[in-house]
């Protein structure tokens, strides 16, 4: 039997794909993202002794209310915007859920929403989940390894409507490493001025910024936060990517209706945890030194590629990087991920998986993504098996 799909274009995420791939083959995995070795173990302390001292049952819904004020508190800190922790501020099941929560509370059948690729795979399904339609506008591919990608926001004003109800941005992005800077910031203030869209900004990697470049987010400028909804999470901060614990922070206006569908998709979300996050995160050093802890890896990840026949692409930001793979093959990025773990034990993502047509030719520009959250011995092993390519 079967039922006519509400999703006909999703398959298992390419993700899982390589992940599996991997264990069979037994390759190491620097494929999808998350780190290889433990949360601090003062972070694991504070967990147990909320589970013992009784917090094992519901937590309010919006999240416990130490944990949104710590989450306030550090973004009026970092950023000088603040959040009312009552009313603007809901922990959720990762930082997917609040993205999928607030696509389904402010997209409506017919609605546009502006997707910038390459993209995180969620996107599109939730969009169209929501009844929308997405639509694409390509990052700007860069001409040398140095360069970054770009969002060309002549584009994004292009493909802007009166149908368009939101645009979704990923910074730091996974996986091209690209932050926006100030011109950035100006360009989209400039369209949020002329067009009544709302912004949907996923910013899971804002502590993961190299050389000591700023995170502009939609908190940093007082109208860009007026008109956005803020994602992060703990998982990529804190190295618990599997406790799935994040939050969306947006004004009220907007947090009124994203929690009518958090309370009845999760409700809320698992207690000991939050307890323990509130604690850990007051303190600031918890995330200060997060940057250049994957600065060091990233550096590390790339020297040892240069002297591969791979060519690291300059990653800003987050804990991956890109390599153009021609001096090795001219076969399309998934073929050639997937040979990379069966033959010689490596396992990475193409980054055509990052676009909503993973065999066109303008999704295809020989770079697999590296995953650098990673043990050295891990990061040395795969070296060593990428060496006598
Ligand atoms: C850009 C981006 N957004 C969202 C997520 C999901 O975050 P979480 O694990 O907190 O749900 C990820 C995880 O890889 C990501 O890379």
């Amino acid at each position: 039997m079967s039922i006519e799909s509400k999703l006909p274009n999703v398959g298992t995420t390419i993700f899982t794909v390589m992940s599996q791939l991997a264990a069979e083959h037994n390759a190491i995995n620097l494929g999808q993202g998350f780190p290889d070795f433990n949360p601090d173990e003062r972070l694991i302390s504070l967990t147990t002794e909320a589970m013992k001292n009784g917090h094992n049952q519901y937590p309010p819904m919006p999240g416990i209310a130490s944990l949104r004020h710590a989450i306030a508190t550090k973004i009026s800190t970092l950023y000088g915007q603040h959040y009312n922790p009552d009313t603007e501020i809901t922990v959720t099941a990762g930082a997917t859920e609040a993205l999928m929560i607030s696509i389904q509370a402010l997209v409506k059948p017919g609605d546009e929403v502006v997707v910038i690729e390459p993209m995180y795979d969620l996107y599109v399904p939730a969009i169209e989940l929501a009844g929308g339609k997405p639509v694409l506008v390509q990052m700007t591919v860069p001409d040398t390894p140095e360069a970054s990608y770009r969002i060309d926001w002549n584009k994004v004003e292009d493909a802007l409507t009166e149908k368009t109800r939101l645009l979704i941005l990923n910074t730091p992005h996974n996986p091209t490493g690209m932050t926006l800077n100030n011109a950035d910031l100006d360009a989209l203030e400039n369209l949020l001025e002329r067009s009544p869209f709302f912004v949907l900004s996923d910013e899971v990697y804002e502590h993961i910024i190299f050389e000591n470049k700023p995170h502009l987010g939609m908190s940093s400028r007082p109208k860009l936060a007026s008109r956005s909804i803020v994602v992060s999470s703990f998982g990529k901060t804190y190295h618990i990517t599997g406790w799935k614990i994040g939050y969306c922070v947006a004004p009220s206006y907007l947090m009124k209706e994203i929690r009518k569908v958090h309370q009845f998709t999760v409700f809320t979300v698992t207690s000991p945890m939050q307890v323990a996050l509130a604690q850990y995160a007051a303190d600031e050093s918890t995330f200060n030194g997060l940057a250049s802890f994957y600065e060091e890896k990233r550096d590390y990840l790339a020297k040892g590629l240069a002297s591969t026949k791979f060519v690291p692409y300059k990653s800003n930001s987050t804990f991956f990087l890109l390599a153009n793979y021609k001096n090795l093959s001219h076969e399309s990025e998934s073929t050639f991920a997937k040979k990379l773990t069966i033959e010689h034990g490596v396992t990475v993502i193409p980054l055509s998986a990052f676009y909503m047509h993973p065999e066109s030719k303008s999704a295809n520009n020989h770079l697999v993504r590296f995953c650098f959250a990673k043990q050295p011995q891990t990061l040395d092993n795969a070296l060593a098996r990428l060496a006598v390519l």
